[in-house]
């Protein structure tokens, strides 16, 4: 076979405008058809009120492969793999956690050269997220299913903090397996927040849960999960949380500070655009899945009513280019009534010097977090490739955020995919807003650090718009020091130069981050698992940009 994988993408022609077929044909694999009643899916926006492309499938694209040891991309590969990949797969395998006999997740790392195991011993559903995709695409859905279901039954335990009550359908942070020799049974540990540091409760974790189950049924083209009175009850739950009616004026939703990726104080409480683009991508993959019957039509309505609104206030308050950014430095301020145009009344001497450099004339991005009287306008990279995934981001917006990291490789990648947020935090602003946190000093960890894992995230987002030769420079720097440095959590550093002062070894989601990245540019069709189209009824014309030659 010809290795038309990587060819097939490798212009400057986005994935929205290939159809399946086209890529089915330029893979060369035959495509089953399977019969099914109407999907979900296939109830798109566009018929419930807006309208959203056919890659939204659940059942285009099943892989029905067997479970082997050896890597199937690997194996099916034309050209030579990397070497790291085998080391990838080894080590991915060697963090797989058991439950009475079966698979049910992957450890966030497997350090040996430490002590010091904290809750790196547990299975975080956020770190999942990769190992499963790298499972699926190796078509070992088995692990998936079980973790979908095992925290499924965990959501239904009671958490509390002190006296107080979490919602009901919090998902955990992380669980643990605990094996009483006694009685020779595994059992579930949970931690909903109630023991994390900061004691705060992930919102991630239950977007991304309905984002893998959503990526499980599409790689699959096994309904019958996803169809269980139990998933569309954890889905409804979920959604319950985020969808009730309140003092909110704004369609985004209100988080404290360190409760996703970044879980400890960083200044992303508000309206961080890491939730918000996870919520809005956990909403359409909820649509893709709910059953129109009982509280689920109900569901499905409010759903579609905030998407729209959702996407309205993100792509319009949250996206900054150069445009936007001069007329916020020139905004009147203290503005009354309909007709203000500083609605959160953002004042422009709060405008950090180094953004006024940092904008290109090409190019955008969605800030960090829009509210009253505030604009955070750090670059944050994962909620950036989430808005482009689930197309938040218009096309053109998309295209700005690639057009953006293509101006400024050198401050947002550096010499490691990627930073985490950029610029970092120092001095009074590091002791104001962190709280003087050691571990977040000036780009360490999670204050402009930088994190292989979100190499899977800049992959997909570039296969998506197009552009794989953005992505193939970053796996080339990860493949020339990743596997040297023992895959560490993060590197610290303005160019992410040095191994991070804390850094785990052997961390899970650095390795699977890696490998999905790989897999995903040798078979671009795997895309879908983790890509919603945008919505073709108001797809504006995307305009070609300038971009690096192939490398
Ligand atoms: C750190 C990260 C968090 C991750 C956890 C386990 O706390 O901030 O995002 O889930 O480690 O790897």
């Amino acid at each position: 076979m010809e290795p038309l994988g990587l060819r097939a993408v490798g212009s400057h022609c986005s994935l929205s405008e290939m159809d399946d077929l086209d890529l089915t044909r330029a893979l060369d694999k035959p495509r089953l058809k399977i019969e099914r009643k109407r999907s979900f899916d296939e109830r798109s926006m566009s018929e419930l009120s807006a309208g959203y492309g056919r890659h939204d499938g659940l059942y285009d694209s099943p892989r029905g492969r067997s479970v082997l040891d050896t890597p199937l991309s690997s194996a099916r590969n034309c050209f030579e793999p990397h070497p790291m990949m085998a080391e990838a797969w080894e080590a991915l395998r060697r963090s797989m956690v058991f439950f009475r006999g079966h698979p049910v997740g992957t450890l966030a790392a497997v350090d040996n050269t430490t002590d010091e195991v904290l809750n790196y011993d547990q299975v975080f559903v956020r770190d999942f997220v990769p190992s499963a995709l790298a499972f699926l695409m190796n078509g070992e859905s088995d692990i998936v299913k079980h973790f979908l279901l095992k925290t499924l039954q965990l959501q239904d335990s009671e958490k509390r903090v002190d006296r107080f009550k979490l919602g009901k359908g919090v998902m955990p942070a992380s669980f643990k397996v605990r094996h009483d020799p006694v009685r020779e049974m595994d059992h579930l540990v949970a931690d909903f927040g109630e023991t994390a540091i900061g004691r705060v409760a992930p919102v991630d974790s239950g977007f991304w849960w309905i984002i893998l189950l959503r990526a499980y049924t599409k790689s699959t083209g096994d309904l019958t999960l996803s169809e269980t009175p139990e998933c569309q009850k954890g889905i409804k739950l979920i959604l319950s949380l985020c969808l009730a009616e309140g003092f909110d004026t704004f369609p985004t939703l209100l988080c404290a500070d360190g409760c996703s990726m970044i879980d400890r104080r960083m200044g992303v409480y508000g309206y961080p655009i890491e939730i918000q683009a996870l919520f809005y991508m956990a909403l359409r993959c909820a649509l893709s899945m709910l059953k129109p019957d009982g509280d689920g039509r109900e569901c499905i309505e409010k759903i579609t009513k905030r998407l729209h609104a959702l996407s309205f206030h993100m792509r319009n308050y949250f996206w900054l280019d150069h445009h936007q950014l001069n007329d916020i430095y020139r905004y009147k301020t203290e503005e009354y009534s309909h007709t203000a145009v500083n609605k959160f009344n953002v004042m422009p001497d709060s405008i950090p010097e180094w953004v006024f450099d940092f904008m290109p004339l090409r190019g955008g991005y969605f800030v960090g977090n829009v509210g009253p009287a505030h604009m955070d306008f750090r670059w944050f990279a994962l909620g950036n490739c989430v808005s482009i995934l689930s197309s938040l981001a218009t096309p053109d917006q998309s295209m700005a955020i690639m057009d953006l990291l293509e101006h400024r490789w050198a401050e947002l990648v550096g010499e490691m995919p990627l930073k985490i947020c950029y610029p970092c935090l120092e001095g009074h602003e590091w002791r104001i807003i962190t709280g003087c946190d050691p571990k977040n000093t000036r780009w360490s960890y999670h204050n402009g650090g930088s994190w292989p894992v979100l190499l899977w995230q800049l992959t997909a987002a570039c296969i998506k718009t197009g552009r794989p030769q953005i992505a193939r420079r970053a796996v080339d720097l990860i493949e020339s020091r990743l596997h040297r440095d023992c895959w560490p959590e993060y590197y610290d550093g303005k160019l992410g130069r040095y191994v991070g002062k804390q850094a785990r070894k052997y961390q899970t989601w650095s390795i699977a981050g890696y490998l999905v990245a790989k897999m995903l540019l040798e078979d671009p069709s795997h895309i879908g698992m983790i890509s919603l189209e945008e919505d073709k009824l108001m797809k504006p014309v995307i305009k070609r940009s300038a971009s690096w030659p192939q490398l």
